[in-house]
């Protein structure tokens, strides 16, 4: 199973967005390798574009420093092809196997935390979350059109998880008595609901290409109930727990695989993992839409 697989995707697997999916059920046996460091012929293996605190828009989360946005992973995206036709040596093949290649995307978390939520941006007061969703959707169609061009006809997208559960967001937010911040979950659930129509429409419009829905949102949700703790970090992020990240030189908790937070916004390897099976096999038919990320390996 896992050999057919490697050889229907041709060892290509291209990540955007804030974060990695494990790639191991693909049947990579070590990370994709990052833009940033890779060279040569590793390029053939795959190019991991996603960055800390990315959005689609590109003004997100403009206060942290240095982070690269949707736009500027496509434009890089463009560096890799460019570098490909130099190794393969022409246009046809090249587009072959971009043909083939899976591209995973995992984007517009941040466009709600440090964005629309944060009290550094005027985004919340100038729009309703409809609208935010909306203006989200827009932004976002235009840059999978551009990953179609380019190539992309295997495309997964995952959805937005419950941040409203996340400790920082308890923390910063309150929860009024419910055990998680509702308006939060609430606006990105509009959010992931608009996500799916797009994904009819660029599979209506786009026939030759064929684009997923991971329900990032039910996912987490499940998968939550499975931990021990779900309501503090397993690292030590100082006395404000609204801060997320996590403090240096402290011990994090002892038994981390206990923990759905390894800092107060991040989920710990444990519940990625789960996460990244369920999102490759789907365990409840609700979990990816139409197929998931396996069926959509096999595809030709
Ligand atoms: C808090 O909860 C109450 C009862 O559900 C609701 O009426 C109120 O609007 C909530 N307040 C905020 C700030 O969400
Ligand atoms: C987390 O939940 C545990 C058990 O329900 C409780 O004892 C603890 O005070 C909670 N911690 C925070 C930070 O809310
Ligand atoms: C850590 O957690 C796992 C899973 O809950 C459990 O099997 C293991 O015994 C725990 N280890 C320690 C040292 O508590």
């Amino acid at each position: 199973m896992w050999f057919l697989i490697m050889l229907i995707l041709s060892m290509l697997n291209l990540v955007y967005g804030e974060a990695q999916v494990p790639s191991e059920h693909l049947g990579f046996d070590d990370y994709i390798p990052p833009f940033a460091s890779v060279n040569g012929q590793n390029i053939l293996k795959g190019v991991n574009y996603a960055s800390g605190s990315a959005g689609i828009l590109d003004n997100t989360a403009m206060q942290v420093g240095a982070r690269i946005g949707m736009n500027l992973q496509l434009r890089h995206h463009q560096t890799t092809i460019s570098s490909i036709e130099r190794i393969l040596g022409d246009r046809g093949s090249t587009s072959n196997l971009l043909n083939k290649c899976m591209y995973t995307v995992e984007v517009g978390n941040n466009d709600y935390i440090n964005n629309y939520f944060s009290k550094l941006y005027p985004t919340r007061r100038m729009c309703t979350p409809e609208q935010y969703a909306t203006l989200l959707i827009q932004q976002y169609s235009q840059q999978l059109k551009t990953l179609y061009n380019y190539g992309a006809r295997k495309i997964a997208l995952f959805g937005v998880p419950p941040y409203g559960c996340a400790p920082a967001m308890i923390a910063m937010h309150g929860t009024n008595g419910s055990s998680c911040v509702d308006f939060i979950n609430k606006a990105v659930q509009i959010f992931n609901a608009k996500l799916i129509l797009l994904v009819d429409e660029l599979n209506n419009n786009l026939r030759d290409a064929k684009f997923i829905y991971v329900n990032y949102y039910q996912i987490s949700s499940t998968v939550r109930t499975g931990f021990k703790v779900t309501n503090t970090s397993c690292c030590v992020v100082g006395k404000n727990a609204a801060v997320s990240i996590c403090s240096p030189f402290k011990t994090p908790c002892q038994n981390r695989s206990d923990y759905m937070y390894w800092d107060t916004l991040h989920t710990t390897e444990a519940a990625n993992v789960m996460i990244a099976a369920r999102s490759y096999s789907a365990q409840f038919p609700s979990d990816t839409y139409p197929i998931d990320i396996c069926r959509l390996a096999q595809l030709k």
